[in-house]
């Protein structure tokens, strides 16, 4: 087969090698040109030889003859199609690939990502846009979270119900009211109802084309809980179908989203709904749900207590872990495994099952140490419903699914992580590629390499990218433009690293405001003068911004410190705070000195903290200090405030980049706590120090 075309149009290409490769074939050859008339062959290769690629590895040569890329299965060849397009450039209207020898394969088998589209509801057309992109950044598996209280997502021909009353809400308040028997108080009947869902021919297309595009498609039946779309379809779900929805009990509202444990009928109902699903995906594993399972109803419910003691289970955990159990059995009798939430290793895991370990990584170790197959999504590093501020990108390259330290049974049982996406709050494709991109390539590269390059390295590869990226999914997120340094002295020059996306300019301001349209473009290179603090964001046409970086010039001089003690000094301070305060008009109510930057004293909740003194510095050379905090924080250091934190909002890190002299700087830290979560760290990385909490050594008064 012989196909002429550019490179750049990858569609073709890609249908290209599914056409080549799926009929038995064992080679295709294309001739692509290189949009100035020159043609070169790329060569695609199946070779059952080439064993140590595995199953998604891949080959991928590219000379002065041309391309070519081979693999043990299809998969590695569309691996390497998606490498070699990362690899092209235009220059002057020409497509250029480096000539590279590349052998290469995947760390872990299970690269995902999970959106729910129950709480929002996402049209077959945006799911296949989110595959489509995904699988260009080799995420081969897309768990699909189907069900859940905000409404039951595909179409079950048994119990029509479930789509024709589940999947329909009223936005205000996330009731069915119409044609259940149950209703919240209060639900309002003429609103406009919000919902949709997939019919199983949908279902189908959408496997199809992931298939083509080598992911898997999970799908997640949540069960026992979360599951009030269907118990409002089908009301004989719940142990008591005359309960009303939203009464009070002592530790606040009971929603009857779970189904009754005690009821055969359960049992019935729910083998009649994987049987359908398992005939629509051929996924080997078939995700169950299990988590947040709250068991007041349960506990109240005389056919639930029957089953308890005709099973002789000590307590309701036990009664969840037996549920649990009857659906793995059924699920294994028909060749499939089950995954569950982590909460399913609480009454006892069952015999087969799958960990998704999401409330951090414990589920998953104690998983693995039982011998059973995991996948990470620790809500810190991997729920990417958190904003791109809440979980910026180096979190994500900082994290290791199944770090070395952990032993063996985690490398052996960890079969790799996700992305998940809880979309209470994000309705739309807009909204979800905000979340997703461009943070699913750190994922990516997480998954992907065993090698880990610096966060530096990762984001110049992405400002190559992101106009590439932006073209397929412009409501990416749009990063910040970094400066090498953020404290520069005044009058010298520095530049800016961003990405050149059409329509954009990387403009800025100096009076502190945010950089619009109307803001002067960055001049290369940028001087600042004295006392400036620029802030930089990429401004587009339409009036959109992207995040801002900022860079102050700042001559920052040691001074001179005779008689210094070590420590800090610090002061605590009682009151409503809602940004770090002026310190100087408030008493204290505690204060001492400390080695360490952190929470001091006894209060929760209500209190600020200031420390002072100096920071001292032994080796001259380049710093980076970053001060995370739950609530707010700032930082002065030689009367510039250095870095910016403050407001009210839950753990959040930034940084900052500078080069010191060696001498003593004067130093002050400013927290406040208002309430619920606390937490504060300030952290340096230097000549020869690798990143750590400041150390003793480093502050005096
Ligand atoms: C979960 O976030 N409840 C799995
Ligand atoms: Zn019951």
């Amino acid at each position: 087969m012989v196909w002429k075309g550019s490179v750049a149009t990858f569609s073709g290409l890609r249908v290209l090698a599914d056409r080549a490769l799926g009929n038995e074939r064992k080679e295709a050859i294309a001739i692509v040109g290189d949009g100035h008339g020159a043609l070169h062959s790329l060569r695609l290769k199946l070779q059952t030889t080439l064993s140590d690629l595995g199953e998604e590895g891949y080959r991928l040569k590219v000379d002065r003859s041309g391309v070519t890329i081979s693999a043990r299965k299809a998969a590695g060849v569309f691996y390497g199609l998606q490498t070699l397009r990362q690899l092209e450039s235009v220059e002057h209207g020409r497509i250029t690939v480096p000539c590279v020898d590349i052998a290469d394969k995947p760390r872990f088998a299970w690269r995902g990502n999970m959106l729910d589209v129950s709480r929002h509801f996402f049209p077959k057309k945006d799911i296949e846009h989110f595959l489509d992109l995904l699988s260009q950044y080799k995420i081969n598996t897309f768990h699909w979270h189907l069900v859940d209280d905000g409404g039951w997502r595909l179409q079950i021909r048994k119990y029509p119900k479930l789509t024709e009353v589940g999947a329909w809400r009223l936005p205000s308040d996330g009731t069915f009211p119409e044609y259940s028997g149950l209703t919240f108080p209060g639900a309002g009947e003429s609103q406009k109802q919000y919902g949709g869902f997939y019919t199983q021919e949908d279902a189908r297309e959408i496997v199809r084309y992931a298939a083509s595009r080598h992911i898997n498609i999970v799908p997640e039946i949540e069960m026992p809980g979360h599951n009030l779309a269907a118990t409002m379809s089908y009301p004989w779900l719940i142990c008591d179908p005359k309960l009303q929805p939203g009464f009070l009990k002592a530790e606040g509202f009971v929603f009857p989203n779970i189904f009754c444990a005690g009821k055969e009928s359960t049992f019935k109902f729910v083998e009649d709904v994987l049987d359908e699903v398992m005939a629509i995906f051929p996924s080997r594993v078939i995700h169950i749900g299990g988590d947040e399972v709250d068991k007041y109803l349960w506990e109240r419910c005389d056919d639930c207590k029957a089953t308890m003691k005709r099973e002789h289970l000590a307590n309701s955990a036990q009664l969840e872990s037996y549920f649990v159990r009857r659906v793995e059995k059924y699920v294994n009798a028909h060749g499939r495994h089950i995954i569950g939430w982590d909460e399913i290793l609480e009454g006892g895991l069952a015999p087969n099952a799958y960990v998704m370990s999401w409330r951090g990584e414990a589920g998953g170790i104690e998983a693995s140490k039982q011998h059973h197959f995991v996948v990470m999504t620790p809500w810190d590093q991997c729920y990417f419903d958190h904003s791109n501020l809440e979980l910026p990108i180096d979190v994500i390259l900082g994290y290791d699914p199944a770090p070395p330290s952990r032993g063996k049974e985690m490398a052996r049982f960890v079969m790799g992580a996700q992305a998940s996406i809880w979309t209470e709050t994000l309705p739309d494709r807009r909204h979800i590629e905000d979340r997703l991109f461009p943070r699913i390539l750190a994922m990516s590269e997480i998954l992907w390499t065993n090698r880990r390059e610096s966060t530096a390295s990762f984001l110049d590869r992405l400002d190559r990218h992101l106009p590439t990226l932006y073209s397929n999914a412009p409501g990416l997120h749009l990063p910040a433009p970094r400066a090498d340094l953020q404290v520069v002295a005044p009058g010298t020059g520095f530049n800016w690293h961003y990405p050149n996306i059409r329509g954009f300019t990387l403009r800025y301001t100096t009076d502190g405001s945010l950089p619009d349209h109307l803001s002067k473009p960055v001049p290369e290179p940028m001087i600042a003068t004295s006392g400036e603090r620029i802030t930089a964001a990429l401004v587009g046409d339409k009036g959109r911004r992207g995040d801002t970086g900022s860079v102050s010039a700042w001559d920052m001089e040691p001074v001179v410190a005779d008689s210094i003690s070590p420590g800090l000094r610090y002061r605590l301070y009682a009151g409503y705070f809602r940004t770090v305060p002026d310190f100087a008009s408030l008493t204290s109510i505690q204060d001492g000195t400390t080695g360490q930057i952190k929470l001091m004293g006894d209060l929760k909740e209500h209190f600020a903290l200031e420390f002072d003194g100096y920071l001292v510095i032994n080796h001259p050379g380049r710093y980076t200090f970053l001060c995370g905090s739950d609530d707010g924080s700032v930082v002065w250091l030689g009367g510039l405030k250095m870095l910016d934190n403050d407001g009210s909002h839950g753990m959040l890190f930034r940084s900052v980049t500078l080069d010191l002299k060696a001498g003593a700087y004067p130093l002050k830290l400013g927290y406040f706590q208002q309430t619920e979560g606390a937490g504060l760290s300030f952290e340096v990385s230097g000549p020869g120090m690798p990143r750590q909490p400041v150390p003793p050594p480093m502050l005096y008064h």
